[in-house]
């Protein structure tokens, strides 16, 4: 059984909707979720960060705001600077998770800062792994998995409505199986690493 921790920032709701549906991903590949919502920037983050440590993979989730992960994110990635100089981190397996209002919205500069933070802690980064649509654009609809078609990460589209109905079910299922892929990553590396380092030594 491997933990997989998801750290999330949700200023309105939204993202909070795909940290959810990347918990059900890592719970329906058998492995254990721990949900890690960050509040406020003014938080004591030692217990947040305590709990992502025992995980074996940590998934970083935020809102894009001005092109970015949102302020209160980064205050949290910036209290991590800690663990960055003991290397409590170091080898854990990430993945990451955006949405913003823009089907662009520049999101990718938010996934890229996620990519970078996991790298700064020596982790390893699981990308998204979910094909982007092949269908024309005509077609591609709030079903549509990896709708907007992204890499590195998940990359979701809110509208401006309430959180039970935006981000569309395309975007949850894609966080869904972002959940799965990570934990089930996270097996195979942890699992894995252990029987070849048996044999190794
Ligand atoms: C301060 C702020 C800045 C934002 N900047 C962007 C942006 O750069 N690009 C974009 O597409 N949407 C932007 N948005 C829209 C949010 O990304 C969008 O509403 C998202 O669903 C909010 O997620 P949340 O409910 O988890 O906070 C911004 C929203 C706020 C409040």
């Amino acid at each position: 059984m491997t933990t997989v921790a998801i750290v999330y920032h949700s200023g309105y709701g939204h993202t909070a909707v795909l940290a959810d549906k990347v918990a059900q991903g890592v719970r329906d590949a058998g492995q254990t979720a721990v949900l890690l919502p960050i509040e406020s920037a003014a938080q004591d983050f030692a217990p947040l960060i305590e709990a992502a440590t025992k995980a074996d993979a940590i998934v970083f989730g935020a809102p894009t705001y001005m092109g970015d992960v949102s302020g209160v994110f980064k205050v949290f990635a910036d209290a991590t600077a800690g663990v960055f100089f003991t290397g409590g981190w170091k080898d854990k397996l990430a993945a990451g998770f955006t949405n913003s209002h823009s089907f662009a919205g520049d999101k990718g500069h938010a996934l890229a800062s996620l990519t970078i933070l996991a790298a700064q802690h020596g982790m390893n980064w699981v990308n998204l792994g979910v094909p982007s649509p092949t269908v024309v654009a005509a077609e591609r609809g709030p079903d549509t998995l990896n709708r907007v078609g992204s890499f590195i990460g998940l990359a979701a589209q809110s509208d401006n409505a309430s959180p039970e109905i935006t981000p569309p079910a395309g975007d949850r299922e894609t966080a869904r199986l972002l959940g799965e892929r990570i934990a089930k990553a996270a097996l195979r590396w942890t699992q894995g690493a252990d029987a070849v380092l048996d044999k190794a030594a």
